[in-house]
């Protein structure tokens, strides 16, 4: 079993969002702009994530103690939820993800965002330097926890934030290896603090309601009018379909957490 993932599915889920390599944040993007979806609706339709923006709030409060300095979205894909934080606080947040096709798209999308090529175990920052990372949807595509822990850790300055929102496994440990790691929350905050990083806050959300998932769906839709007939379509909807079915069946909860990087000792 690798590090730090001691709950998961074998199956790709899917997740809350769109695999790397695939089409589906193409199409995504394509019909954000064409539907001319604007402010909160373009935010939600490009980072479609069960639970939000309720967790999204929650977790943006408990980073009010951030220090003052950047703050990096990290695996920020189409940049939707980026945006959201920067139209809900006055800080500047930049994206960071490693493919270079969705970076364009997030920089058509929301052209005011701040975006860079990278990878969250070789940030491109300088240590010590970054107020709060925001990992959304990024944890649970990693088999091993440990490596990009150890990157935050490296970034952050000292009572820096790192809020992570993803899906979590709420049973017991299981086994398997699979290309999405449903970890329980305990065992990620367990892994996270022999790394430095203490937990200080928890935000759950009824994941059933809201015109946050009602933004995505819109988009759902006319992907299923538009693509019905590619060779991807069908893995797209069996995706969507394990997603809801494990959410549906509570064995997945979308929950998010914030961590403090240690404070730094001060004069004995
Ligand atoms: C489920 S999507 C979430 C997208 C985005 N956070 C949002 O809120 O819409 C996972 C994202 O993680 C990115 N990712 C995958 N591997 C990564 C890595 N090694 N470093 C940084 N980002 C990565 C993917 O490119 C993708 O954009």
């Amino acid at each position: 079993m690798p590090t730090g993932a001691s709950s998961m599915t074998g199956e790709n889920d899917g997740g809350a969002g769109d695999e790397a390599g695939t089409p589906f944040a193409a199409w995504r993007s394509e019909i954000i702009s064409e539907f001319r979806l604007r402010g909160a609706e373009r935010c939600a339709a490009a980072s479609p994530f069960p639970g939000f923006p309720q967790i999204l709030e929650s977790i943006i409060e408990a980073l009010d103690v951030a220090p003052v300095g950047p703050w990096l979205d990290v695996g920020g894909g189409l940049g939707g939820t980026a945006s959201w934080i920067e139209r809900t606080t006055r800080r500047q947040v930049h994206l960071v993800d490693p493919v270079v096709e969705d970076l364009s798209s997030a920089r058509d999308l929301f052209p005011g965002l701040s975006v860079s090529c990278g990878d969250v175990d070789r940030l491109p920052v300088r240590s010590g330097t970054v107020s709060a990372v925001v990992l959304d949807g990024v944890v649970s595509e990693r088999a091993d926890v440990v490596p990009l822990l150890r990157e935050v850790k490296r970034v952050l300055a000292a009572r820096g934030r790192l809020a992570v929102t993803d899906l979590w496994s709420s049973g017991a440990s299981g086994g398997g290896v699979g290309p999405r790691y449903f970890r329980s929350l305990e065992d990620f905050v367990a892994v996270a603090e022999r790394g430095g990083l203490a937990l200080t806050h928890v935000a759950v959300a009824d994941v059933s309601v809201g015109w946050w998932s009602q933004a995505a769906e819109q988009v759902h839709d006319e992907i299923a009018v538009r693509h019905r007939s590619s060779p991807a379509y069908e893995r797209w909807c069996a995706q969507l379909e394990r997603l809801q079915r494990v959410l549906d069946s509570g064995e997945v909860l979308a929950a998010g957490l914030v961590l403090g990087a240690a404070e730094p000792l001060g004069p004995s």
